[in-house]
């Protein structure tokens, strides 16, 4: 049987190419020609076209004034301003379905959900119902942690990429297989390391969380190490180092270096290193994972 344009299979996959591409957020039903009606509002447009039958919609027709610019009569949803007048911005970007309807108000709603909850599990499932991340909504899947939850050892990274948004786990592409091998370098792997992001949805088109993604978000990982209870965090790369440490220092002044960070009411040791991201794009900066790599083994060998 033959399939039209509208086929729902063909329909997600371009709905999939434009998540791909960073569409992440769908702001009228239709979609516009923006091209087309700078062209139509142009005062010095002959003659004016018309497309297609007139709408029986008289909410939406409008009367084009008679020394202005002529108009198609079946203007969208948000009409073009009269001229000289400021377009009208799009609507401002909801958070979700949550009540917080701005980044600070989330974070704050985000804090107080964690709070209550008293296992990894409960957390997993209070972040698969959290509506206040607009990340959630361009993601194919929650990606929470993988390894060893019992483990001593937590690397934490920025957020999930294709390969982890499709799988539901972090660190599943290429960056994920250079960390299993920079982990089994130094005698490690996943049954002895619990894995993780700072943000537990994939940003679309694989561009970085913002800051206000990553500050709705923070309450939840912190959460999360707390729940964890490790002895040591791994941070990789830049983002989750400042998040974690508070630090503003570049990952290249920053990595290498311990910082305390409180557990509940006691104080652990972070280590920043480089993102697999990064020493993929740069491979001679291998050599500085590999020190803080043997910095890491020496202290959990109690060496360091
Ligand atoms: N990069 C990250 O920071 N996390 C992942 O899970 C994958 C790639």
């Amino acid at each position: 049987m033959s399939q039209g344009p509208d086929h729902p299979r063909d329909v997600i996959a371009e709905l999939d190419f434009h998540v791909e591409a960073g569409v992440d957020l769908c702001l009228d039903e239709r979609p516009h020609d923006r091209f087309s009606e700078i062209e139509e509002a142009s005062p010095w447009r002959p003659t004016p076209a018309r497309r297609g039958s007139p709408s029986s919609d008289s909410s939406l027709r409008v009367e084009p004034p008679s020394d202005g610019p002529q108009v198609d009569p079946v203007l969208p949803r948000r009409e073009l301003p009269p001229r000289g007048q400021a377009p009208v911005p799009p609507p401002a970007r909801t958070y979700g379905q949550s009540a917080s309807a701005k980044p600070g108000e989330a974070a704050g709603d985000a804090r107080a959900r964690a709070r209550d909850v008293a296992s990894l599990e409960e957390l997993e499932a209070l972040l698969a119902a959290f509506d206040g991340c607009p990340l959630k909504f361009t993601a194919k899947n929650l990606v929470f942690a993988d390894g060893n939850p019992a483990s001593k050892l937590m690397f934490i990274g920025e957020a999930p990429g294709a390969d982890e948004d499709r799988v539901g786990k972090p660190f599943m592409g290429r960056s994920g297989q250079l960390l299993d091998r920079m982990m089994a370098a130094i005698g490690l792997d996943r049954t002895k390391a619990y894995v993780t992001n700072i943000v537990p949805w994939r940003p679309p088109g694989n561009r970085n969380p913002t800051p206000q993604e990553v500050s709705i978000c923070k309450p939840f990982i912190e959460r999360q190490i707390e729940l964890a209870d490790p002895d040591v965090i791994v941070c990789l790369g830049s983002p989750a180092t400042q998040a974690i440490t508070g630090t503003k220092d570049g990952i290249l002044k920053a990595r290498g270096r311990f910082y305390p960070y409180r557990v509940g009411d006691r104080e652990v040791k972070a280590l920043a290193t480089l993102h697999p991201a990064y020493l993929l794009r740069q491979p001679l900066q291998k050599r500085l994972a590999w020190r803080d790599f043997r910095l890491l083994k020496a202290t959990l060998d109690g060496k360091a």
